[in-house]
């Protein structure tokens, strides 16, 4: 049987370590790097855990040195949603550039260090977690300006990443996720009395059977857990 490699960036997230322990349980998996800020060992054979600064150049540029192995897929679950804007009188540039260092520019970095780790000669997917609130048609209720935006922005990179690494490797997929409204640590302060939230570990299960159904032609886009695909 074919064994493959992951790359999880953000395994100390609620989604990203229901996605490591989600991966983890799958027989043709070799090894799962879970890279987060501190390093947290996640209790899996399988899973290596790995410590990485996502906006700094030289860690990123030593940890993908380090790695000594080819990649099957990548994904990213790093991400923060703090105060957001109810209009745009709360907004101010700290806070736009707050939210594009944790949801746009990590991804962005991620890919120029990883990528290349990525096999040229197979199928591989690299996928960020977006949100459906980045869809700029999907906008029906303004405000969460620079939230929105980062992600709107997030979309973009990987709409940009899907076409040059297709250059590289026409096999390569890349896309972007929402994972549904999941109750993490992210979505509690805006949660409401009755409304269902996914746990993470059925996000995760629900976002790998995604990542496993893309194929060259969703190469760019947008994907929620249900596999429905999100409008720019
Ligand atoms: N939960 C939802 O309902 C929902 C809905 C739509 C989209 N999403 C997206 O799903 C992704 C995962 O979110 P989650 O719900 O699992 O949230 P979470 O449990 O809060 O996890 C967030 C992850 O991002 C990292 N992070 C947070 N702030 C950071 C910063 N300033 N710099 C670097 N890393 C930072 C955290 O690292 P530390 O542990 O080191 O802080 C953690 O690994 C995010 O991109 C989010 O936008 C979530």
């Amino acid at each position: 049987m074919k064994t493959i490699n992951i790359a999880i960036f953000g395994s100390s997230g609620a989604i990203g370590k229901a996605l490591c322990l989600e991966y983890s349980k799958y027989e043709n998996i070799n090894k799962v790097f879970a890279f987060s800020r501190t390093g947290e060992n996640l209790n899996s054979k399988l899973i290596t855990s790995r410590k990485v600064d996502y906006t700094n150049e030289e860690s990123l540029d030593f940890e993908s040195q380090s790695l000594n192995c080819k990649l099957d897929i990548i994904l990213i679950t790093i991400g923060a949603l703090n105060n957001p804007e109810k209009s745009i009188k709360d907004l101010s540039a700290d806070k736009f550039l707050d939210m594009f260092n944790v949801n746009t520019i990590p991804t962005a970095l991620i890919a120029k260090y990883f990528l290349p780790l990525l096999h040229r000669d197979r199928v591989t997917k690299f996928a960020s977690l977006s949100a459906r609130v980045g869809s700029i048609e999907d906008n029906q209720l303004g405000g969460w300006y620079s939230y929105r935006a980062s992600k709107s922005a997030l979309n973009m990179i990987l709409k940009g990443l899907s076409i040059e690494q297709q250059r590289l490797n026409p096999k390569s997929i890349i896309f972007g996720l929402h994972p549904g409204t999941v109750d993490t640590k992210l979505s509690r302060p805006f949660q409401k009395k009755n409304k269902e939230y996914f746990t993470p570990e059925f996000s995760a299960k629900k976002l790998r059977e995604v990542i496993e159904s893309k194929s060259i032609t969703d190469n760019g886009k947008i994907f929620a857990w249900d596999n429905k695909v999100i409008p720019s």
